[in-house]
């Protein structure tokens, strides 16, 4: 959703933090803006702003439009429409004060009334504008202060980054449930609300806490409380790269991310599986073995393809620990007033780990006293803090809005969580090393499995003219059914519904016709037969069957064939020739596949 990103340092300003904007481009937004301390004599503040893309922005900066300080913003419209007016950043009624804002300001309407009586005249329909305005007005000496006096009005979330035109020295910047995070140069510092825009100039960073702030120098920052206490914070490595961010040889990051999936599963593997004992050591979880046995239930929260990968992880955790686990969507759990129950072992997952829904259900338990691991792609991110330990699933950035190798990575990972507590309780030395094993070729079976993309490009062609599909599963298959249903409807606008197999005669088989194929994923194991009777009762309706299955399914009219693993772990190999499908179907139809319509990458907003 909306982005940040601020620049202070010797060097020309707007391509700096043009380059920035377009590293968050892939978060999702409607309009972008850029308010510089303009160099020269006259000084001041200038801004330029656009309704559409970044290029749409650099195409209006004005010929003078020079400086060395600067603040930038890629806006989702949440209070008033996305159009030039409410593009950030916002002014104070002088001109003096440019902010930029991510979060929502909850009580805007009321600030705005206020202000409003008090004769101030607004130019955007937003709640950041308040904020620009209250800043303006604070009779405090120093910007800092001017800032801390403002933001004491102000209930919601925010991260913000400010420009006063009297203070061209430096920018003030703070945190308040929308991330932020410092970016050290030599000479030169860097702000944005994603690493993603500042690895190219530097990986050392400082991520701010909620409650927060930091005033930023050419050559120096400094970090404090709202209450104005000094904080310590020394920059921390970034782990990736900055050419891990770029879309290398690929035509999308999509694609890109698909195909880096051998990689990204060994990298989580990595370091964490103990041969002598046969279980994985997850140094982060902060759960000893003790704790560990008296967890009497596993209850998983997420959304979107992060729910589905728990959906899956709670099957895994209740086969191999026999703990009872479910998933559920934490935007659900949040409002339904939860019995919150002291032996269950709550599990938020998340790829950006910013999740509004999933981090406010994290904070409802939190303050309700119970126990929350993260299961976390971001490293250093707002549900990765707030959890009292976890696992990080290092399926390394990934930029494409859909989600594709943060769900493998998250199925691999709850697939650890799983033996990990299984090898606490009951599961045997054997079927600990029958686990590792099947851990172990799954990167070698992704790669395999992404050898047969020719194939899977030409079944996508065939069946892209589909109005409609149905994705059908048992138990194990039936996550996998819904991450696949999930995955084709929102790159290729196709319309998708996901069903258990075992469900199709109380109702879909109603829908059931040549022109609704469906996907069915028919493992080799103790359900086969049962998925067969599926695809029987299907064809005998005519409907076109694509089966995902360890061996050719005669029934079906297509199969893609994927190498068999452990039962288990079967789900993680089934869902990836299933995102290739998708990719194809998008790609074929001509659709924009690293930012499908209406969607954004990180929602950290209900
Ligand atoms: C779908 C997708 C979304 C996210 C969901 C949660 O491809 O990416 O459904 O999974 O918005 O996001 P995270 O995992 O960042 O909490």
């Amino acid at each position: 959703m909306c982005g940040i990103v601020g620049y202070i340092g010797k060097r020309d300003v707007a391509p700096l933090l043009l380059e920035g904007l377009q590293r968050l481009e892939y978060r999702g937004y409607d309009s972008a803006g850029i308010a510089i301390h303009a160099s020269g004599k006259a000084g001041g503040l200038k801004t330029a702003k656009a309704k559409g893309r970044v290029r749409e922005l650099e195409s209006r900066l004005p010929k003078r439009f020079a400086g060395t300080t600067g603040i930038a913003h890629t806006r989702w419209a949440t209070h008033g429409a996305p159009n030039d007016e409410n593009a950030h950043p916002h002014m104070d009624a002088e001109g003096k004060v440019a902010v930029v804002h991510n979060g929502i300001i909850d009580n805007a309407a009321e600030l705005r009334a206020k202000l409003t009586a008090d004769g101030v005249e607004f130019a955007s329909e937003t709640d950041t504008e308040v904020l620009a305005h209250l800043i303006g007005r604070s009779q405090a000496e120093k910007l800092e202060e001017k800032v801390r006096d403002a933001l004491r009005h102000i209930e919601g979330t925010y991260g913000i980054a400010v420009l006063h035109s009297d203070f061209a020295d430096r920018i003030v910047v703070a945190r308040n449930g929308s991330p932020v995070v410092l970016g050290i140069g030599e000479k030169e510092m860097f702000v944005s609300s994603d690493v993603a825009a500042l690895v190219s100039h530097t990986r050392q960073v400082v991520t701010l806490d909620d409650g927060e702030m930091a005033t930023l120098k050419a050559d120096d920052y400094r970090t404090y409380t709202t209450e104005g206490s000094r904080t310590t914070s020394s920059p921390e490595t970034v782990e990736y790269a900055a050419e891990s961010y770029d879309m290398g040889a690929h035509d999308t990051y999509m694609h890109k991310e698909i195909s880096e999936q051998a990689d990204a599963v060994d990298r989580a593997l990595r370091g964490r599986i103990d041969d002598r004992f046969s279980t994985v050591h997850l140094g982060g979880l902060n759960l000893d073995a003790r704790e560990a046995r008296g967890v009497r239930r596993v209850k998983i929260l997420g959304c979107g393809t992060s729910y589905h990968a728990g959906q899956i992880g709670a099957q895994m955790i209740e086969e191999l620990a026999r703990i009872p686990s479910d998933a559920e969507p934490a935007s659900e759990f949040r409002y339904r007033n939860p019995v919150v129950d002291p032996d269950t072992l709550y599990v938020a997952v998340s790829q950006s780990g910013e999740t509004y829904d999933v981090l406010a259900a994290v904070q409802e338990l939190k303050r309700k006293g119970a126990r929350v691991l993260g299961l976390v792609n971001v490293v250093g991110s707002a549900i990765a803090r707030e959890t009292d330990g976890g696992i990080y699933v290092h399926a390394g950035p990934e930029v494409c809005v859909v989600s594709t190798k943060c769900f493998t990575n998250m199925v691999v990972s709850f697939a650890l969580l799983a033996l990990h507590l299984g090898r606490i309780r009951d599961l045997s030395v054997a079927d600990g090393k029958r686990i590792i094993d099947g851990l172990r070729r799954l990167p070698a079976q992704i790669t395999e499995i992404l050898e047969g993309e020719a194939e899977i490009k030409k079944l996508a062609e065939l069946y892209a003219d589909a109005k409609s599909m149905m994705f059908i599963g048992r138990v194990r298959g039936y996550p996998v059914a819904r991450e696949a249903s999930l995955k084709l409807k929102e790159v290729s606008y196709i319309h998708a519904e996901a069903y258990p197999a075992s469900e199709l005669k109380h109702g879909p088989l109603a829908l059931i016709e040549p022109a609704m194929p469906t996907v069915a994923i028919v493992p080799d194991d103790d359900l086969l037969e049962k998925n067969r009777a599926a695809l029987e009762e299907i064809k005998a309706r005519s409907g076109r069957i694509l089966a995902v299955a360890h061996a050719v399914q005669q029934k079906a009219d297509h199969t893609i064939v994927v190498p068999k693993n452990e039962p288990e772990l079967d789900p993680i190999l089934m869902g990836i020739p299933l995102q290739l499908l998708a990719y194809h179907t998008a790609l074929s139809l001509g659709r924009d596949i690293d930012k499908p319509r209406n969607l954004a990458k990180s929602v950290t907003v209900e």
